[in-house]
């Protein structure tokens, strides 16, 4: 990797941060955060070292499924602003140097779409075919339903025109039939759309929904042999219209294990998603949590398939805007997350996962949760945040489900943590209450405060992004002999780090062998003064406090790099 190449594959260092508009930052007082909101805070961003903004969707919605479920897949919902305040926000993110990516939805629309409309009016309307319909009754689905609180199957029958649809979220999002050509033509025309005012890639939502063949096969007149084919078309248009000053690309969200997420990549071809979020070694992170034991993240990240395209890349995260979902650990695995981490019920979601942030889980020790900040930029992969975890916000269990973790951003002290001029009850969503609220936890004094989790994570940004063998490099798990500490090593050429990270509560001292470094070669520490020297016997010892992390970039014998 040549530092040139980090600017082309822009992706493959960017730190992203996730944003709800509508808990963002409210500027004109309606209780709504909204586009110019958002704009105020750029600099913020920029700040923190976020380099790309992913914006959760914004378009017009009757918002079932918090803006998931959309109306017209061209339009600014008018609570946020309108066109111009989106190609304005987009002009100052460049201008700071942060990139834009927007939510695509391919699986399904709101039902209050046009083309729905029209499509349940009759059987000879010209979108009947837009989205998948049966006419005989669906057997049992219970167990595909995402939402099983909500829906007891994933098919819903329609009395107008007496046949039954496909959802698999709610039944107010139906599912688009991608089988047909004109939705794909529909779906690429919106990418073409978006791309032109500014964007620089889509988060694509749900992707192995949408291109699942057991639900389209038999209901659909298209052929739809090769559903991977639609990923190929779509990642090939995105190259078309995005070649240029950078390429843009396409992040999707591919809850499956590696194995299975192989193909969605396009293999060794790497011709689909150009980035997909490693669900797994997010919940296995969770498992070495609860256990304070490094293995079962070691495994996952061992497992991850090789021999990828240079264009593609994970993902890594460790909260996002959803549950915290377990349903790739086994039974007795997700129980001891939840045990571990959400002791109450009021703290679990659908049987699978929690509906609580990382610091509330970890009771609020600030060495633990920055020691997991410190595990996820370490991590071989780009770093995504989810707006709030950079100061630590909690959740608030009074909002129900899901929503109980896109409360307003906490900006300061002042009147609803700065996020709203509005009346409380006017407001969006409730703002946190408690040891986590406003009048603890807020960006205004984290921004004081040298000590804060908002200068660590800023730090670490900072640092891995001038460290892009974080981003781009091979990983080897390093041997030694405490089950509580990953330690890891990044390797890019003649660039290497190894990272060091304690998940335990004890201090510990971790001796290393490099077999490959000579006397001579120092470890200099990017967090904090320090360095460890490699002895004759290629060997060092790294002392660790409880939960504590070292970032050690290795420094052979007349390196002439800034270090
Ligand atoms: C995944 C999104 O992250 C989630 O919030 C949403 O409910 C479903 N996809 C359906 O769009």
């Amino acid at each position: 990797m040549r530092i040139t190449d980090t600017a082309d594959l822009w992706y493959k260092n960017a730190v992203i941060y996730c944003v709800d508009l509508e808990t963002y930052l409210d500027s004109d007082g309606d209780g709504i955060g909204d586009l110019p909101g958002l704009t105020q805070r750029i600099d913020y961003l920029a700040d923190v070292g976020v380099s790309c903004l992913w914006l959760m969707p914004f378009y017009p919605s009757p918002r079932r499924d918090n803006g998931y479920d959309i109306s017209d897949m061209f339009g600014v919902d008018p609570r946020y602003g309108d066109h111009g305040d989106f190609v304005e926000l987009v002009r100052v993110a460049h201008d700071r140097g942060i990139r834009v990516i927007v939510d695509l939805v391919i699986n399904h629309t709101s039902d209050q779409h046009p083309w729905f409309r029209q499509s349940r009016a009759s059987k000879d309307s010209p979108y009947r075919d837009f989205y998948v319909w049966r006419s005989d009754t669906p057997p049992d689905t219970s167990e595909e339903a995402m939402f099983p609180g909500q829906e007891d199957g994933i098919w819903t029958y329609d009395e107008k025109t007496q046949e039954w649809y496909l959802h698999h979220f709610l039944h107010t999002q139906p599912d688009l039939n991608t089988a047909n050509p004109q939705v794909r033509e529909a779906i690429t025309k919106t990418m073409g759309f978006w791309l032109q005012l500014g964007v620089d890639g889509f988060r694509v939502d749900a992707v192995p929904f949408a291109i699942n063949q057991t639900t389209l096969t038999g209901a659909d007149q298209h052929e739809f042999l090769e559903p991977h084919d639609y990923l190929r078309t779509l990642r090939a248009f995105l190259q078309r219209r995005s070649s240029g000053t950078s390429s843009a690309m396409v992040l999707g969200e591919v809850n499956l294990p590696h194995q299975d997420q192989l193909a969605f990549f396009g293999g060794e071809d790497g011709d689909q998603l150009t980035m997909q979020f490693d669900f797994t070694v997010n919940q296995k992170t969770f498992l070495s949590f609860a256990r304070e034991d490094a293995r079962p993240l070691a495994e996952a990240l061992s497992e991850r398939p090789q021999n990828l395209s240079v264009e593609t890349q994970y993902a890594n995260f460790l909260r996002n805007h959803d549950e915290l979902t377990l349903d790739l650990l086994s039974a007795q695995e997700r129980d001891e997350v939840l045990d571990t981490f959400a002791p109450e019920d009021e703290m679990r979601f659908a049987g699978r996962g929690l509906r609580r942030r990382l610091p509330a889980m970890f009771d609020g020790d600030p060495r633990r949760i920055k020691m997991a900040y410190s595990l996820l930029f370490s991590l071989p992969g780009t770093p995504v945040l989810f707006y709030g975890e950079e100061i630590g916000m909690g959740e608030n269990l009074e909002v129900p489900g899901r929503e109980a973790v896109r409360t307003p951003m906490q900006w300061s002290q002042d009147k609803n943590g700065g996020f709203s001029s509005a009346r409380p009850s006017k407001l969006a969503r409730k703002v946190v209450e408690g040891p986590f609220g406003p009048q603890h936890v807020n960006a205004a004094q984290a921004r004081r405060d040298p000590e804060s989790l908002l200068h660590h994570v800023s730090r670490l940004a900072r640092r891995y992004r001038d460290c892009p063998e974080l981003g781009w490099g091979e990983l080897t798990i390093l041997d030694q002999h405490h089950h509580e500490v990953l330690a890891h090593r990044m390797t890019s050429g003649d660039q290497s780090m190894i990272l060091i990270h304690n998940l335990s509560p004890k201090s510990l001292v971790v001796p290393l062998t490099l077999h490959d470094e000579e006397k001579g070669t120092e470890l200099i520490d990017l967090l904090q003064d320090g360095a460890c020297a490699v002895d004759a016997e290629h060997a060092t010892d790294v002392t660790l406090e409880g939960y504590g992390y070292r970032w050690l970039r290795v420094k052979r014998p007349g390196d002439p790099r800034l270090l």
